[in-house]
């Protein structure tokens, strides 16, 4: 366990924005957390789980308690003809997890390669991309309450997920730090080629090209051409969900912008890619103080270097009145605020 206080956050957050934090802490294993427990209340004590720092923006110094993720480890827990199940520490880069399940051959994850962040925090998000979402292969996880120090296993239904959703975002935020998390892989992959790009990028390829590596290929390009690198130009990955309305909003909105693009929900709602809206609202590459839209898809709000916290946050705040003023719908930030 390593404790340091009033330390930058800068390489913390994958926005890049300075900011500091009273204590930080690493955790890389669960005695280590138990240890830091009983000096620690978190009904009292202000603080903040963090892996990757992907999907986070700090607006101001965090007085508070920052508890770095860096729990390791893979380990096989069941195998069958059909299936693995695979638990992972909760620290481990969920990208280099993913390649890992690719490498095998296994399916299940391949659609969500190159996600940034870290395993702990893909349930806690339920994180998703080219028409699958991580708990399509989520099991179980194991969290420790950091009130009584003691460690739960959550199942599938307790989790409750929802689109960028959990009970961990919920009615239990702030209470657990997820251990590690169990997926379930298929030896006999059941690709899922729905998102348009993706089926396009297959089109006409015989099925024995179709395999768990050559999604993760086409998924990683698609990614690469739209997303901007979080090494190189910081960013926070969508930094709106996009917006869900009832059937009679999207009518009317549908009758007054006959080609927004949208995809009708179980629940006869329909979601609308806030990156189109964003894009009409003539932000897209716009840029607002030292923050900017990146040119390549309007959801991505991007720090091209000397960005602060608060820039970025009037950046996102114009963009959401904007947005509202031209079509009354309201954006909600995807990404934490501090
Ligand atoms: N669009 C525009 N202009 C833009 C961006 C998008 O018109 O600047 C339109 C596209 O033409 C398309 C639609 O919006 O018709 C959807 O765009 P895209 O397929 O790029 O996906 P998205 O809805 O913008 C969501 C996720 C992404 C995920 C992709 C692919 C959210 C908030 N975002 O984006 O997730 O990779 O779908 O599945 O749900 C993330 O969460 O950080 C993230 C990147």
């Amino acid at each position: 366990m390593q404790f340091l206080d009033h330390i930058s956050l800068k390489k913390y957050n994958t926005f890049g924005v300075e900011a500091k934090a009273r204590y930080l802490v690493t955790i890389s294993d669960y005695d280590e957390l138990k240890s830091l427990l009983t000096n620690f209340d978190p009904d009292k004590d202000k603080h903040l789980i963090i892996g990757g720092g992907s999907n986070l923006l700090f607006t101001k110094d965090f007085d508070g308690w920052i508890l770095l993720n860096e729990i390791k480890g893979i380990v096989f827990t069941e195998e069958t003809d059909n299936h693995v199940l695979i638990k992972v520490g909760s620290g481990e880069n969920w990208s280099d997890f993913v390649d890992f399940t690719v490498a095998k051959g296994w399916g299940g994850l391949e659609n969500l390669s190159l996600i940034p962040g870290t395993v702990g925090a893909a349930p806690v998000q339920n994180i998703g991309a080219y028409g699958v979402e991580q708990k399509e292969a989520f099991v179980s996880l194991e969290a420790c309450n950091l009130k009584t120090g003691k460690v739960r296993i959550f199942n599938y239904p307790e989790c409750d997920f929802g689109y960028r959703n959990s009970i961990f975002k919920a009615a239990e935020k702030g209470k657990w730090f997820v251990l590690d998390v169990t997926y379930r892989l298929q030896k006999t992959p059941e690709l899922h080629l729905s998102y348009a790009p993706l089926r396009n990028a297959f089109a006409g390829k015989k099925a024995e090209q179709i395999t768990v590596s050559a999604v993760s290929e086409a998924v990683k390009k698609i990614r690469r051409s739209k997303l901007p690198d979080q090494a190189t130009l910081g960013n926070a990955g969508s930094f709106f969900k996009n917006p869900v309305v009832g059937r009679e909003k999207f009518s009317r909105l549908k009758q007054q912008f006959p080609e927004m693009p949208f995809y009708p929900q179980e629940n006869r709602n329909i979601k609308i890619p806030a990156g189109w809206l964003i894009e009409q609202a003539g932000w897209k590459g716009r840029q607002l103080g030292n923050a900017a839209v990146y040119h390549e898809q309007a959801l991505v709000i991007v720090n091209p270097g000397k960005a602060t916290g608060q820039e970025i946050l009037k950046l996102a705040e114009t963009i959401q009145q904007d947005v509202y003023r031209q079509f009354g719908i309201e954006l909600e930030p995807e990404v934490l605020i501090l």
